[in-house]
């Protein structure tokens, strides 16, 4: 049927001029110049140019004008330099050019619904239907090489660390994320369902009671929540726990594992580490968010004290009520930001929840909406250098954590809008988060991570059930460039703080029981002190490459509807297998 191919497409170069060569691969590309055709051939490892020239073999070049772009072939030929002028320096093999001297055709193609040998701004539902030519582009080629390598690097270094790989089941009961779980009915248990792990949490807790200390696995998770750029209902984490480690240990495995896939998977030259660690109240404080992006500044500032005597009326009242004062700097804009933009932000910042934003651009002219009743304190703040030529400064008045959270909002939209991507990556540990967190909507304390996280002891006995949101935890966070990359914790390994928190948090100990009865169970046969953590593996690759979204480093994600345009997954089941399942639909429609 073909002959077998002698190179890949990416491979041969000048070393390889005079040689008989056999390629195997699509046709990228055909380009007939009447008389002499050339060929673009391409395999996963790149592209080389193949020759059919009439003068040299007529019923070849007959045959070469059949080929059409995604037909496989098959094509033997010799290695030549190509003339000086047609040297291309992007691709691998753009020194020679094969000759063809015999072709096969092995599978024909009809036009591809979707450009394969170029990018273009079509629907992702299209994309997604003819995902296997959507994955023949180089692009996605690249994506998922890179994805396996970030895996093969995390196994080669956690393995050198002594971690071992074991699979926990799909099938199970639902774990503690607090997403939605997706269910599976149960054909031998009627009425009956298992749901599909949102994470291998409380498996690999008790892989720990079994004494096997040091645990990974690359871990497919399901959860079904919203969709954004960064989540898919079917994701992969890199999963791990270790037993008789503290936080520190944690840390320094991630870093050294984040750094080895860094500098293994791309060509990224050498990653810094240790990483810069921030406690949340500080992140907060500094940025307005737990996952800031510090490749962009815009620290914030506060400006109560400064204005502690201010005569203008409306700040020195709210100063008085213990509001305070604060906001950031965006530099360079003063003569950029127009009225309209500042209109523009104010409505936003009214949005969020604060009453008003003020702005001070220090351009050619003061331009400020405070101008008027606040001139001295505005020449106090040129003369102290806390604006500069071209500054632009935004300042809100209000209680500390509610304008924070609104800084910290209206600073990632004009880092959106105003910066172009910057280079170069920002990693930082977040520490010390809240153990608990206010549900508003379920109006009751619900654990910020899970509830199997260690609190800060001393936080514990002296808050306890009576200010349980002062609480932090020995929990953690690792951002890069403002996402969060991975979440974990020291976990609780003693009944008696285990007890405690499921009070704080309402469950009676039947709830406690019926939901997590098995880990309590195994937490009574000797639970050794233990933590870990699980790294967002699509997330971490869409960095490494510069995707925007996790859908270009998953071979077959689904789209924001959460269905699947190729196989048509989610779809209707007959009859007999909901019968089997003793299930009966309520609506039909
Ligand atoms: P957490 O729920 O924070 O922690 O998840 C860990 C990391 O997984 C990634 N992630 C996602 N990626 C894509 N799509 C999603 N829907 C999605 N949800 C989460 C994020 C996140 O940081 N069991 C704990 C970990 C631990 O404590 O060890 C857990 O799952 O990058």
């Amino acid at each position: 049927m073909f002959q077998k191919r002698t190179h890949t497409c990416g491979q041969i170069n000048k070393n390889d001029v005079d040689k008989f060569v056999i390629l195997n691969g699509w046709i990228d590309r055909v380009r007939d110049l009447g008389g002499v055709i050339f060929v673009l051939i391409r395999d996963r490892y790149g592209k080389t140019q193949v020759v059919f020239d009439s003068n040299e073999n007529k019923e070849l070049y007959q045959k070469a004008l059949k080929i059409k772009n995604e037909y496989v072939v098959s094509i033997e030929g010799k290695v030549r330099l190509r003339p000086e002028k047609d040297i291309n320096p992007n691709m691998s093999t753009g020194e020679i050019e094969v000759l063809a001297r015999d072709l096969k055709i092995i599978s024909e193609s009809e036009t591809p619904p979707i450009y394969v040998n170029k990018e273009e701004d079509i629907s992702d539902n299209l994309r997604l239907k003819y995902r296997y030519l959507d994955l023949r582009k180089e692009r996605m080629q690249r994506n998922l090489i890179v994805r396996h390598h970030v895996m093969k690097a995390t196994r080669d270094y956690l393995s050198s660390q002594g971690f071992l790989e074991i699979e926990t089941p799909y099938l199970t009961k639902s774990t503690p994320e607090g997403a939605r779980d997706f269910l599976v009915p149960s054909r031998l248990k009627p009425g009956n369902f298992y749901a599909l792990p949102q994470s291998p949490q409380l498996f690999k807790q008790l892989l720990m009671v079994s004494g096997f200390d040091k645990y990974f696995q690359i871990a497919r998770c399901f959860r079904d929540e919203d969709f954004r750029a960064d989540r898919q209902p079917e994701f992969t984490q890199i999963d791990l726990e270790a037993s008789f480690v503290e936080k520190e240990d944690i840390f320094e495995i991630t870093e050294n594992l984040i750094k080895d896939v860094f500098e293994k998977s791309i060509d990224y030259g050498k990653l810094d580490i240790p990483f810069k660690k921030y406690t949340y109240e500080e992140v907060m404080e500094k940025y307005g968010s737990d996952k800031p992006d510090l490749r962009y500044e815009m620290e914030f500032i506060d400006l109560t004290e400064y204005f502690q005597k201010t005569e203008v009326n409306f700040i020195k009242e709210a100063i008085e009520s213990g509001n305070i004062l604060k906001g950031f700097i965006v530099p360079e804009k003063a003569n950029v930001f127009s009225r309209k933009k500042f209109d523009e932000l104010t409505k936003t910042a009214k949005e969020l929840g604060s009453n008003g934003l003020i702005y001070i651009a220090n351009g050619e002219e003061i331009r400020s909406n405070i101008k008027k009743v606040a001139g001295k304190e505005i020449n106090i703040l040129k003369e102290h250098g806390i604006i500069k030529k071209g500054d632009v400064l935004f300042l809100l008045l209000g209680e500390r954590n509610k304008i924070n959270k609104i800084l910290g909002q209206l600073r990632v939209k004009l880092i959106k809008e105003e910066h172009e991507i910057k280079e170069g990556v920002s990693i930082l540990w977040v520490t010390d988060f809240p153990m608990f967190s206010w549900d508003e909507e379920e109006q009751k304390v619900v654990a910020e991570h899970h509830p199997f996280t260690m609190p800060n002891i001393e936080d514990l006995e002296k808050y306890g059930e009576i200010d349980p949101l002062k609480i932090r935890s020995e929990s953690y966070d690792l951002v890069i460039n403002g996402f969060e990359m991975a979440s974990g914790s020291i976990r609780i390994h003693k009944k008696e703080i285990q007890e405690k928190i499921f009070k704080i948090l309402g469950f009676s100990s039947e709830e406690a029981n019926d939901k997590f009865g098995f880990l309590l169970e195994a937490f009574k046969y000797g639970a050794p002190p233990h933590g870990g953590i699980a790294i967002g593996m699509d997330r971490l690759v869409s960095i490494l490459v510069g995707e925007e979204s996790i859908k270009e480093v998953i071979a077959f994600p689904k789209t924001a509807s959460g269905t699947d345009p190729m196989t048509g997954a989610p779809s209707s089941v007959d009859e007999k297998q909901l019968e089997e399942l003793k299930l009966l639909l309520k609506n039909k429609q």
